[in-house]
């Protein structure tokens, strides 16, 4: 095989993400246009203005990847794109994007899904992981743990029934008053710190249900709960808070993590490699990746479960754990590699593809 060079657009959420990755692992280039300052203004992702965003900058940042790659359009074997899950809006500008350059240069285009580029970014940084491997897939919008046997082949052991464990983080984060600028997991993992994880003892999620898959919507009533009988007041930022009241919040922030978020990932993480072994007894390594596996408490903890169990863990770096055109890139090599892709779309009006 020569060397393959795919170019990778992600638009599924806030970010606009777009790399150029090659065969061998090598990262050309990669590149992000974050919508923070939107989402402090307006307090959670509008798809409609997130799309207007996305199609503000999305020409920029394809074009500032390339360069940064030191290449242009003719030089790439294919264009990569997440199709799905994720806002139809801004997939749709990722989309229309990839068929314009696909088209204008003939190029072979690959949809992507999310979730699966997610797992695969970590066959990028590891070169020994191969199939079949588990994989936790945790982040604002999903918390999946799956069986990867094969490319293209996954087999779904749980997911949450109802949010996701970057919203209970974030929720929390927005209850305690913390600074909102960047995403409330990384205020949390900060202030959890300097609390004692011990403070409060909040039950962990769906211990009577002997499954793999995940609750946060009960934060709700223990945490809100115990916010009211601390009378901590998301008003009062944390910045101007007493020292007891800190504290309090500290220590809020510690039980949450320990508790809620982290015991509860250390039972199903078990249970589901016990189930994954009966079916593959061959596995080696579990993934864990989306923007909360950049938690390092959150990868310690999880790293000693995996070995207790007698896998290996394996960790993209945060970067790549994170929303990315790298997976997505990555991913489109490994389709690309056995046949997965579409002819170049006609060069002439792409925009009527949905
Ligand atoms: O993967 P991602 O960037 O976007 C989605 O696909 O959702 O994940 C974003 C989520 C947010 O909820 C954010 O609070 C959470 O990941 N997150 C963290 C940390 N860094 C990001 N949660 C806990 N600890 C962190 N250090
Ligand atoms: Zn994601």
């Amino acid at each position: 095989e020569g060397d393959l060079v795919v170019l990778g657009i992600e638009t599924s959420c806030d970010d606009t993400a777009v790399a150029v990755v090659r065969s061998d692992g090598e990262i050309l280039s990669q590149v992000v246009s974050s919508q923070a300052d939107l989402l402090v203004k307006y307090g959670g992702v509008d798809p409609k203005m997130a799309e207007e965003a996305h199609s503000q900058v999305i020409d920029q940042v394809v074009q500032e990847a390339l360069d940064k790659a030191y290449m242009t359009e003719k030089d790439l074997t294919a264009v990569a794109v997440t199709i799905g899950p994720g806002l139809s809006l801004c997939l749709r500008v990722g989309v229309q994007k990839a068929r314009r350059i696909a088209g204008g240069f003939n190029l072979p285009i690959i949809g992507i899904h999310h979730m699966e580029a997610h797992a695969l970014v970590a066959r990028l940084i590891e070169k020994d992981l191969q199939f079949p491997f588990m994989a936790l897939l945790i982040s604002g919008g999903h918390n999946l743990l799956i069986l990867a046997r094969d490319l293209g082949q996954y087999i779904q052991l749980g997911t949450t029934i109802d949010d996701a464990i970057g919203e209970a983080y974030d929720k929390l984060a927005k209850w305690l008053g913390l600074d909102m600028s960047r995403s409330g997991g990384p205020a949390i993992e900060e202030l959890a710190r300097e609390g004692n994880d011990k403070s409060f003892n909040f039950s962990i999620p769906m211990k009577q249900h002997k499954d793999c898959n995940f609750s946060y919507a009960g934060l709700k009533t223990q945490v809100r709960r115990a916010i009211e009988s601390k009378k901590i007041d998301a008003k009062i930022p944390i910045s101007s808070a007493s020292y007891e009241d800190r504290m309090s919040r500290a220590d809020m922030a510690a039980s949450f993590q320990q508790r809620i978020a982290v015991l509860h990932l250390e039972e199903r993480c078990e249970r589901a490699i016990q189930w994954a072994l009966k079916m593959e007894p061959s596995i080696k390594h579990l993934v864990i990746s989306g923007g909360v596996a950049s938690n390092q408490y959150v990868r310690a903890r999880l790293d000693a479960v995996v070995k207790k169990n007698g896998l290996q863990l394996v960790c993209p770096p945060p970067r790549l754990c994170t929303d990315n055109g790298v997976m997505i890139a990555w991913t489109g090599i490994e389709h690309f590699r056995v046949g997965r892709y579409d002819p170049p779309p006609p060069a002439e009006d792409p925009e009527d593809f949905f």
